[in-house]
């Protein structure tokens, strides 16, 4: 065990990234880890009739060696009906002994399956709840590996490793009363080459385990090398570096091919090792069980018979060989998945007790009190007060950089939202289950995100079910209300246009629509938009602002835009610099203020004039 406590440490300090030091540690929930003993006790039905089966079947097959000595016996004193009838009863027994060994691995084998689907259930429902914090101190592609590799070694390790175990134990408590019952000089004689197996096995299993990780490793280089590169394909044609890229995909496939190659050498001269260490043993019953058959001591059918005993306990001995490494490694593999089942959020449900704020309780008025959120020390966003009446809506506008992207995700609790700073109609936002918060108040980020599928399908992904027909439907009509529709017309499969690995195929502007058009289809109590309007023409931003006006109708919107147009739409603005309101009032007020807003809007009205000359 010390051996392998040491050969997996390393990979683990490979494969957990720190999180930043300035990063405080995340809380953990120490009752969503699982021990071995507890995912096995958790499907102890399972096991246990699969071990049952195992015992019988380990039975039935060590009754076929006391039958072969019985059927020897029999024809070496030319009995031969006897001889006829054992062997129909060895028929049926090994028949038997097959089913019941088949059923023994399907009860045990779908233990660890189920275990692997209940693990696999359990991270992404916690990865589905976790923030940034989390995911700065673990990458998509680290958590990837442990839903992947770990989760197959924990696998090996509550299936095959627990047939193992199980089957090993059955196999010397069946096999060796009747060895030792024949003959115990016989029976040592033959039991003494086993230390050597487990030995060879142990020698071979630790290389067998890390070139089989190194193959792993070099195939997950060679995957995340060609997705970097796809992805970046665009910069990688710009800057003409097709010649580097495929030089180090040779590299790296080279690398994989030698891992493998070196794991293919290593499993070719096992096998003849194992192969050779078992002859050896089945010699020593064929010599020692001559003499002793001279002297007496013995008959033939008791070397027949010890010959299949041998063969029987031989497995169960080299596969406990392995179980060490396949223990230690699915321990170390189970501790890394644990990692992501005890994370907490960053932005947890806090709602509890008979007072839980509904959906019906909720009209839209949004309420911001001396909120501050910094991180690493600087106040990224520092006592911003607000508010916005149900139905209202707010401009909030600013320099880049000046903290409005932070100050929309903190309103939405898109960020761990400090308690008693934002209120929805009187409610502490914290205390508002999240699933009615997620519900009533949505945040159109200012990246958008698209997923590798249609458009339609993009849209419609905020109904929850993007095929169903009628939110189809709904979704072309937010599309067109986004100005949007018209330029899906002309693409090649209209709404059911592919948009590419993250919507490469869209333009900057187009891909806004997307998202602001989901927005409106969720239809919210309050709308969030993070700067829709960035990557947009003047005419398409008028056209839009029509749509958002509409779509702000009945509901409380606020509006991050750098754009005066849009912002002198809302009732009330506030600017914002360095996280702080630098000035708040309407658009006119703000405008005969003479301060930011109106430089800004000079700014714009200048701008639009040079355009409108060209
Ligand atoms: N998650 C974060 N962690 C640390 N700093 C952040 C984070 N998000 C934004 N910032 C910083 O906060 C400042 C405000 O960012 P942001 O709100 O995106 O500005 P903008 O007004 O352009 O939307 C920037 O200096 C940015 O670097
Ligand atoms: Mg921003």
């Amino acid at each position: 065990m010390s051996v392998d406590s040491v050969e997996v440490a390393p990979s683990a300090a490979r494969n957990s990234t720190p999180a930043r030091a300035s990063d405080p540690p995340l809380p953990t929930a120490p009752e969503a880890r699982w021990t071995v003993g507890s995912l096995v006790r958790a499907h102890r039905r399972e096991f246990a009739i699969g071990s049952a089966f195992l015992v019988l079947s380990t039975t039935f097959a060590a009754l076929i060696p006391q039958l072969i000595r019985g059927t020897t016996n029999a024809i070496v004193t030319a009995r031969a009906d006897d001889g006829m009838r054992i062997a129909v009863a060895m028929m049926v027994v090994a028949v038997l002994a097959a089913i019941t060994r088949v059923a023994s691995r399907i009860w045990i084998f779908n233990g660890g399956r189920n275990i692997e689907y209940r693990l696999r259930g359990e991270m992404l429902a916690r990865l589905h709840t976790l923030g940034p914090a989390f995911f700065r101190g673990m990458s998509a592609g680290e958590v990837m590996s442990r839903a992947t590799n770990d989760l197959g070694q924990v696998r090996l390790l509550v299936g095959f490793g627990a047939l193992n175990i199980v089957n090993a134990l059955v196999a010397y408590s069946v096999n060796l009363p009747l060895m030792f019952g024949r003959s115990w000089k016989l029976t040592l004689a033959s039991l003494a080459p086993f230390p050597l197996f487990l030995v060879l096995t142990r020698f071979f299993a630790k290389p067998l385990f890390s070139r089989s990780r190194a193959t792993q490793d070099a195939i997950g280089a060679l995957s995340e090398r060609v997705q970097q590169t796809l992805a970046g394909m665009r910069v990688v044609r710009a800057y003409q570096l097709e010649g580097p890229e495929t030089k180090s995909f040779s590299k790296l496939s080279n690398e994989s091919l030698e891992a493998n190659l070196s794991l293919a050498r290593l499993r070719g001269s096992l096998w003849p090792i194992l192969g050779t260490s078992a002859a050896i043993a089945a010699l020593i019953v064929l010599w020692y069980g001559g003499t002793l058959v001279r002297r007496g001591e013995a008959t033939v059918g008791d070397i027949l018979a010890f010959q299949g005993h041998i063969a029987l306990v031989a497995w169960p001995t080299v596969a406990l060989g392995y179980i060490v490494s396949i223990l230690a490694r699915g321990k170390a593999s189970l501790e890394r998945i644990n990692q992501v089942l005890v994370a907490q959020p960053d932005v947890a449900d806090e709602s509890s007790g008979d007072s839980v704020v509904k959906s019906e309780d909720l009209r839209g008025g949004l309420r911001v009190e001396g909120l501050r959120y910094s991180v690493d020390g600087r106040a990224l966003v520092d006592g911003v007060t607000f508010s916005v009446p149900a139905g209202g809506s707010l401009a909030i506008v600013g320099k880049t950089g000046s903290g409005k992207s932070v100050l929309a995700q903190l309103v939405t609790r898109m960020l761990p939202t400090p308690k008693g700073a934002v209120f929805i109609d009187g409610h502490d936002l914290c205390t508002v289950p999240l699933a009615t918060l997620r519900a009533n108040v949505c945040l159109a980020q200012q990246e958008a995100f698209l997923f590798s599928s249609t458009i339609a399908r993009n849209i419609a992904f905020a109904t929850g079910d993007p095929d169903l027909p009628d939110n189809v439907r709904r979704a072309k009509e937010a599309a067109t209300e986004v100005q949007l529709a018209g330029e899906v017309a002309t693409m090649g499969d209209g709404f059911d246009t592919i948009v590419g690995e993250r919507g490469v195929q869209l333009s900057g502007g187009q891909k806004q629509r997307v998202s602001l058009a989901r927005a409106l289809l969720a239809a919210p109590k309050v709308l969030v938009l993070d700067d829709p309007l960035s990557a947009v023409d003047a005419r398409t931003e008028s056209l839009i602002l029509d749509a958002i006006d509409r779509a702000a109708q009945g509901r409380t919107l606020l509006l991050v835009t750098h754009r005066i147009a849009a912002a002198a739409r809302c009732d009330r603005v506030i600017v914002l610099d360095e996280g702080r309101v630098i000035e708040e009032g309407t658009p006119d007020e703000l405008l005969r203020n003479g301060g930011l807003y109106a430089r800004l809007a000079e700014h714009q009205r200048l701008e639009a004039e040079l355009e409108a000359m060209e």
